[in-house]
């Protein structure tokens, strides 16, 4: 299977790392190589030092993108889940990385702030946190995106499916064979159901 990037781009909260999370579990559960950058944990490691400024956020994501393309000429899914909020930076990582699938996690930004999964919006709001994406720093939405998945009217399973099902249009995986649509757990519990109605 040939390598990709899968870049995910949405306000903080806006659901990222969940529906990477998942996508990535079920990547590997059909034996496809791959990796997760996640923000949080980049900012960690590759990116250990840097802020919240344009120039340190184009740092940043110029970084995620070179990892990317390295992972993905190696037939790796590359899966970046930042929240990219320059247009510019994210064309860029496209044009380097060639094989790229734009994901806008789409979600209002009064939902990310009621759900404030981190307690960062309240901070921002009330001043304390400075260059707040969406509150006191740009987002630029993606004009063209390959898919665009709105988390605050879908369940995170739902946009994972939606993701995987895109990267199968896209040619990038395998549609899963008739069979293989189950889980091994889930198979078993039909095995056992048909037995108990007598059909197996
Ligand atoms: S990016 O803009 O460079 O892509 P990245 O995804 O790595 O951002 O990091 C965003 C995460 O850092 C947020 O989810 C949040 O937890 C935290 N964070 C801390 N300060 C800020 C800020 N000023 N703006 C946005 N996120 C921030």
């Amino acid at each position: 299977m040939a390598g990709c990037t899968l870049w995910f781009t949405g306000l903080s909260g806006a659901g990222k790392s969940t529906i990477s999370g998942l996508v990535e579990e079920e990547l590997r559960r059909r034996g496809a190589k791959v990796e997760l950058l996640d923000g949080d944990v980049i900012r960690d490691h590759l990116s250990k030092g840097l802020g919240f400024s344009k120039e340190d956020r184009d740092t940043n994501i110029e970084r995620i993108a070179f990892v990317c393309a390295l992972l993905t000429r190696n037939d790796v899914i590359a899966i970046a889940a930042a929240i990219s909020p320059y247009r510019a930076g994210r064309n860029l990582a496209r044009e380097t990385i060639g094989s790229f699938i734009e994901v806008f996690v789409d979600c209002p930004l009064d939902i990310c702030v009621e759900r404030d999964t981190k307690g960062l919006y309240k901070k921002a709001l009330a001043g304390e946190i400075t260059n707040f994406t969406g509150v006191s720093d740009p987002y630029e939405e993606p004009q063209a995106p390959e898919l665009t998945i709105n988390t605050d009217q879908e369940s995170a399973q739902e946009s994972a499916a939606k993701v995987v099902r895109r990267l199968e249009e896209l040619g990038y995986i395998e549609p899963l064979a008739a069979d293989d649509v189950y889980s091994e757990d889930e198979k078993a519990e039909l095995a056992k159901r048909l037995a108990d109605l007598g059909y197996m």
